[in-house]
């Protein structure tokens, strides 16, 4: 503890002096209205701190007290379908203390404090426990059980473990270690700057499936990698974040509005609770944690809004669950980063940005992983991160965006004119990337079909190769392409149209399994290779063209999962038909 006077406010920034005995990162109140800030720099006596909270209206000589703990979020039952803010307070607490105006200092407990949870031991008395060790559960939503594990440095025996309804402030065990019993409760806590030991990191060797058809078939993201979403304003890195919160294939989303328009947060909080996972049937909020600062919300705790819903991510990924987190936007905490450095007078770097800013998102996404964990069971548990990068002006050499593909192994680069063309998700087909393919290859065509890495290859190929031959289109004219080219451009066109293309706000189209993605491929790979096999026999390119099971194919992607394989089949049936007329209709002539 330590407690000192404001010397000087500016904006998010409090400098406070007589705090010798401070230590960096530790949670300090100031003034009297008690509003929370954390010290990020310590000179000598004075101190430099950031508030999370607005400061107008403190005066120089109001004292300043420091808590002697790190910034920590609290880890226990409760945490799911909660909404916090960039500090962890719950959302629903604050109003009802303040109303809608967020009044400042409330003090609030992360955790509900009286709530009762049914806790079932799955240790007892006599066994030996190590830090990590699943003791019991609870059942917090109807699909999630929230494992209670061993923190950090308790190791020994149980000499006593209860069963029934605890409170997270309740003991549940005793672990008699080596320097004296420990009591286990429900919760645990833990400094968010810091990230949750684990006992290896594992090479990501599976997708996180999204059901988005462009991410998992053409750039997919593994479980525990990172991905970036940079894009121009209104280009769709919002809806592409909410698709994955929505429908990626993860026990747990933690989902950080930071710095975004608060009515983007309002549609999540109206939307989630709504959706329905078509894989338990349970509502999606049921595995959710959303954290939310907007624009609105005190600058300096988009900051401390990352590493809030990281730390509670890594809770979750070491019960040895799959966790996928989304940041939106990251632009808007490196420019609370820069805010702060700017007002701690440091040297800036690029576009004023701090030359730390590289380091820091590093730090930010190297929390991410496939992991072994923490425990003598063997767990594994992935931590998959997802951030939007808003670039403004939609410029990618800006510093945020080169200084996160740096790091992000995923690229999904959203392009203003295809927004504009409405081709949704606007993600350029030509410019992105993902570096898992290769790592992840095998499990696609084990799991889902021998084939599907040939036909992504072919498809992308055939994408590729159109974007060649629309170079020659505009110098000289479609008259320039021969029938072989030109019905590869209609093929590229299927592909952009029926597959590429998907709409978010269609109840079906919104969501497309593995299974379907693989049977359009091969739908769209069918006609070519036919068209192609009809072309060489003679039969007309216009003709081909035409067929109308064309117009079947691009339907295809809303017929219902329930019906996608008879459907499947009257399609091909239908295509194998057309295409030999138009095979027969030469030889009429
Ligand atoms: N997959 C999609 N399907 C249908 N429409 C989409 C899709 N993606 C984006 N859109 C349309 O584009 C609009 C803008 O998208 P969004 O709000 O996600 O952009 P943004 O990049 O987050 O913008 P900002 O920079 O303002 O935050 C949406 O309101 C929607 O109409
Ligand atoms: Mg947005």
């Amino acid at each position: 503890m330590s407690n000192g006077t404001i010397k000087k406010i500016a904006g998010p920034l409090v400098i406070a002096k007589g705090m010798r005995d401070a230590n960096m990162f530790d949670v300090v109140r100031v003034s009297e209205r008690r509003l929370i800030g954390e010290i990020i720099e310590i000179h000598g006596d004075e101190a430099s701190i950031q508030v999370y909270e607005e400061t107008s209206g403190l005066a120089p000589g109001e004292p300043v007290e420091s808590t002697g703990v790190p910034m920590s979020v609290e880890l226990g039952p409760g945490l799911i379908t909660s909404i916090y803010d960039g500090i962890q307070r719950p959302l629903d607490d604050i109003m009802k203390i303040s109303g809608n105006n967020l009044q400042r200092g409330v003090e609030v407990p992360s955790l509900k404090r009286d709530l009762e949870w049914d806790f079932v031991p799955v240790k007892q008395t006599g066994d030996q426990v190590v830090p990590g060790d699943i003791i019991g559960t609870v059942q917090e939503t109807e699909v999630v059980s929230h494992k209670i594990m061993v923190p950090m440095g308790i190791e020994g025996m149980i000499t006593e473990i209860k069963a029934g309804k605890y409170k997270v402030t309740d003991m549940v065990a005793t672990v008699e270690t080596k320097s004296g019993p420990k009591k286990v409760g429900l919760m645990q806590k833990w400094p968010v700057r810091q990230g949750r030991p684990y006992k290896q990191k594992l090479s990501p060797n599976m997708p996180l499936v999204t059901g988005q058809r462009v991410v998992d078939t053409m750039f997919p993201i593994a479980k525990g990698g990172v991905a970036a979403v940079p894009g121009p304003f209104g280009s769709g890195k919002t809806v592409i974040q909410h698709q994955l919160a929505k429908w990626a294939e993860a026990d747990i989303v933690v989902y950080i509005g930071c710095g975004e328009r608060g009515n983007e947060m309002t549609d999540v909080l109206n939307e989630f609770p709504e959706l329905v996972d078509p894989k338990t049937g349970k509502s999606l909020m049921e595995r959710t944690v959303l954290i939310a600062n907007t624009s609105d919300m005190p600058v300096a705790a988009r900051e401390a809004s990352v590493y809030t819903g990281i730390t509670i991510a890594e809770y979750f990924r070491d019960m040895g669950y799959s966790v996928a987190l989304m940041a939106d936007s990251t632009s808007r905490w490196a420019e609370a980063l820069r805010e702060m450095s700017g007002r701690l007078e440091e040297m800036p770097g690029e576009e004023g940005y701090p030359t730390y800013l590289g380091s820091r998102l590093a730090q930010f996404y190297e929390r991410a992983g496939y992991v072994k964990t923490l425990g003598s069971d063997d767990r594994e548990g992935s931590l998959s991160v997802i951030g939007a990068v808003s670039p403004s002006g939609g410029d990618n050499s800006d510093p945020v965006v080169q200084a996160t593909l740096r790091i992000v192994k995923v690229f999904w680069g959203l392009d203003s004119a295809l927004a504009q063309q409405r081709h949704f998700p606007a993600i350029n087909w030509l410019t992105s990337y993902s570096l898992y393919l290769d790592n992840i290859a095998e499990w696609f065509n084990s799991k889902v079909a021998p084939d599907w890495i040939d036909m992504r290859t072919k498809l992308m190929g055939l994408l590729q190769d159109e974007s060649e031959l629309q170079e020659i289109v505009q110098l000289v004219g479609m008259d320039a392409l021969s029938a072989p080219e030109r019905l590869k451009l209609e093929a590229a066109r299927s592909i952009r149209e029926d597959f590429l293309h998907q709409n978010s706000f269609d109840e079906v189209d919104t969501y497309t399994s593995l299974d379907k993605q693989h049977k359009m491929m091969q739908l769209i790979a069918a006609y070519y290779d036919k068209a192609q096999e009809a072309l060489s026999a003679g039969a007309d390119i216009q003709k081909l063209i035409d067929l109308p099971v064309r117009e079947q194919i691009g339907r295809y992607k809303y017929t219902l999962p329930e019906n996608a394989a008879s459907v499947f089949d009257q399609v091909m049936a239908q295509l194998d038909k057309e295409v030999n007329e138009a095979k027969n209709a030469k030889e009429d002539f």
